[in-house]
């Protein structure tokens, strides 16, 4: 098995290496739970979730998968499944980034087929209010200490203008900006979203002090009322989470070891073993 390990390592490697940047969305997003459901192409039988909203022009990365998939196959074919794939991708990811390592058990199996509308209701919007979004994770079995930690992740990436943009120019309504974001970051927002439909797709830092670093400094920025999207910057408008992203904003070992801790928990979620689902032979269609 360390074969394999090493297989998804090099090529997440070779990946980062070639774009200089962290782990990309597809590494982390899934709906159903951990069963390489993201990755499945759209069939005359199922919409997947590729073109579900929150994924939409935002997950990719699915050929960084197919090869190392490629490789995987031609040395011992049948045996990993996508899924395993996509939870050691994430690790690799993020310990090439930030030197942060957990253990990924393996044994997960592929699932059969996909649903976009899960994905459109189970995954959280950043525009929802964060009690939907603490109920999203609870209901997969996970807690409010793991919404906080694991949005930690948004200390690297990036985010479209239109999933933040309403807090720049008429916020609510209102006519004025979001009033909890920092003017300097507001500023400089609006340079790169100007006010008009054709600047949706362009590309702001979710952590814009320590852009491609993993690093705790996502926490500082919220407690400077410079998180970018609404999801992150709520976390500040609760007790018990505005003293988790205290903590974390003045503990970096503190939110490495909890980030760890609560990662094998997302990626237990949902697993199909033993003889459910299978073990795909290309990541994108269900086996014949
Ligand atoms: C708490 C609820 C969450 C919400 C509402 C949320 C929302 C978002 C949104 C709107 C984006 C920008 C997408 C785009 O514009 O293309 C984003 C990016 C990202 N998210 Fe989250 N997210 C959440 C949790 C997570 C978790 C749990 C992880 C991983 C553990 C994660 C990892 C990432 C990463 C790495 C990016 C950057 C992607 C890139 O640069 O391409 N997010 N998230």
């Amino acid at each position: 098995m360390q074969k394999h390990i090493t297989t998804v390592k090099t090529e997440i490697e070779e990946k980062q290496e070639e774009q200089n940047t962290g782990p990309s969305k597809e590494t982390t997003t899934s709906d159903q739970g951990c069963d390489g459901s993201v990755l499945l192409d759209d069939t005359s039988t199922f919409t997947g979730e590729k073109n579900a909203l929150p994924n939409r022009n935002s997950a990719r990365g699915f050929e960084v998968i197919d090869a190392i998939k490629a490789n995987l196959e031609k040395a011992c074919p049948s045996t990993v499944s996508c899924t395993d794939i996509l939870a050691l991708a994430a690790r690799e990811a993020i310990y090439l980034t930030a030197g942060l390592f957990w253990s990924v058990s393996l044994g997960r199996r592929d699932s059969l087929t996909a649903s976009q509308s899960a994905a459109n209701t189970q995954l959280p919007s950043p525009f929802e209010p964060l009690e939907n979004i603490t109920a999203k994770f609870v209901s997969k079995g996970l807690d409010v200490k793991d919404v906080v930690v694991l949005s930690g992740a948004h200390t690297i990436g990036f985010a479209q203008c239109a999933t933040f943009k309403r807090r720049l120019f008429d916020f609510d309504g209102s006519g004025n900006p979001d009033p909890t974001l920092d003017s300097s970051l507001l500023g400089n927002l609006r340079t790169i979203c100007p006010n008009q439909n054709d600047s949706n797709s362009n590309l702001a830092p979710l952590d814009a002090v320590t852009i491609n670093k993993f690093d705790n400094v996502y926490y500082k920025n919220l407690m400077n009322n410079s998180g970018l999207l609404e999801s992150d910057q709520a976390l500040m408008t609760d007790n018990s989470t505005a003293a988790l992203v205290s903590s974390y904003s003045k503990n970096p070992y503190l939110f490495s070891k909890e980030f760890a801790t609560s990662m094998v928990k997302l990626i237990q979620i949902g697993v199909l073993t033993g003889q459910d689902g299978e073990i795909r032979k290309n990541c994108r269609v269900v086996n014949n």
